[in-house]
């Protein structure tokens, strides 16, 4: 069957005329249905009555169905509403058991919010936070030919016995190397550590499979390639978190929370697989109907659709790029919606962020990563822009500011 590519979504959003934002791994536009799904249920506390009480529930289980479906998790249940990525991760390290001899396994310069809850563990239990660097240590903002190539060896080798759990990013989130998760998965299983992944960076533009991974934990922020509002995201749990103890001890989670005029009938018994892990307040009646339809379209778009969307966009881009001495991942190791573009170690990053202001392009500096994350409201006209302000900062010929 040959799939039918994806054309351009710019009709889906407002963004400006007069910008290229190649900036989705800061935040995602959100889309106009989206919008208005969110002012809507802002509007229906105008009159409180009109929520009922099954408006605490369908709408949240709607939402959890639709990620069901966008990573392929058969039991919608397992996935629990949270406000962060933070809080689901500090939600599993609470019911993560370190101690002496023991080790947790992150990665070099990963995202803080998946950081300070395991210096937290280890700080309070014992226990060793292993942090796992590339191949080649950098230089300033010199770099190795591929960081891709070879880490994922590096975390495999720092995984053993002692090994409670492994927590890190389906890509790097500063520019977008790949990991091979498979096989991390397989080493985990081996020594029986938990692998807890932050999909954020890459669930929504690219295919991600939880049945085929199987891990024990995912983790996506709702605001960037989810397209959602700010503060709502979703975390799936495997069986090993499914007893666990929730960072709140919410009402709504315990069994029977839909007859409210049962609640003072106190209830020990939580709600079936991830629920108790809900945020309070978790059927926010704006950002739920808001991300289940900025869902709805990343789900009719389908993220394979996405990332070749994406990679098309690149075509031949990044050849200019490396013409002008700029370092770009290899393609094996390269995410197309998401990719650090390295200056040579001479090049003034001043000159570059004035060069990008002047060509009115939006992307991010992330460590020593020049990050640039298109999604498919971009043109050819985008990456025009960001290859003519990097012409521009490394060269010194200035072209048409488009
Ligand atoms: C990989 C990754 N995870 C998580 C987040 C957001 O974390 P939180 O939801 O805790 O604010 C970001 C934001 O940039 C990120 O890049």
């Amino acid at each position: 069957m040959t799939d039918v590519p994806l054309r351009c979504q710019r009709g889906q959003f407002s963004l400006p005329d007069d910008f290229h934002y190649l900036n989705c791994a800061y935040m995602g536009p959100l889309p106009l249905v989206a919008e208005r799904a969110g002012i809507e249920g802002l509007r229906a506390k105008r009159f409180p009555q009109a929520i009922a009480p099954e408006d605490f529930f369908a709408p949240v289980d709607g939402l959890r169905g639709r990620f069901a479906r966008l990573i392929g998790a058969p039991e919608p249940n397992r996935i629990a509403t949270v406000p962060s990525v933070s809080y689901a991760v500090s939600t599993i390290a609470r019911n993560t058991r370190a101690g002496r001899g023991s080790n947790v396994v992150i990665v070099h310069e990963q995202f803080p919010g998946n950081v300070y809850p395991w210096r937290r563990l280890v700080a309070e239990q014992g226990g060793e936070l292993r942090v796992v660097t590339p191949p080649q240590a950098r230089e300033g903002r010199q770099r190795p030919a591929s960081r891709g190539s070879g880490w994922t060896d590096c975390i495999l080798d720092r995984i053993d016995g002692g090994t409670v759990v492994v927590a890190m990013g389906t890509v790097h989130w500063t520019d977008g190397t790949r990991f091979d998760i498979e096989a991390i998965r397989a080493r985990t299983r081996e020594v029986g550590a938990a692998l807890v992944l932050d999909g954020t960076q890459t669930v929504g533009a690219a295919p991600f499979d939880v049945a085929a991974l199987d891990p024990d934990a995912v983790i996506v922020a709702g605001y960037k390639w989810l397209l959602g509002p700010y503060s709502l995201s979703l975390a799936w749990f495997g069986d090993r978190y499914l007893d666990g103890v929730p960072l709140e001890e919410t009402w709504i989670a315990r069994r029977g929370s839909e007859n409210f005029a049962g609640l003072v009938e106190y209830e020990d018994e939580y709600q079936p697989g991830a629920l108790r892990f809900d945020v309070g307040q978790r059927s926010n009646f704006a950002l739920v109907p808001a991300l289940s339809a900025s869902l709805d379209l990343v789900l009719k778009w389908r993220p394979e659709r996405v990332s070749a969307y994406c990679a098309s966009l690149m075509d031949g881009a990044f050849t200019r790029l490396r013409d002008l001495g700029v370092h770009v991942e290899d393609s094996r190791w390269r995410s197309p919606h998401l990719f650090g573009l390295a200056l040579p170690p001479a090049a003034d990053l001043d000159r570059l962020k004035a060069a990008l202001a002047r060509h009115r392009v939006g992307i991010s500096f992330r460590g020593a990563s020049v990050r640039v994350s298109p999604n498919v409201y971009n043109t050819r006209d985008d990456v025009e822009a960001l290859v003519a302000a990097f012409e521009e900062a490394l060269t010194g010929s200035r072209r048409g500011q488009g």
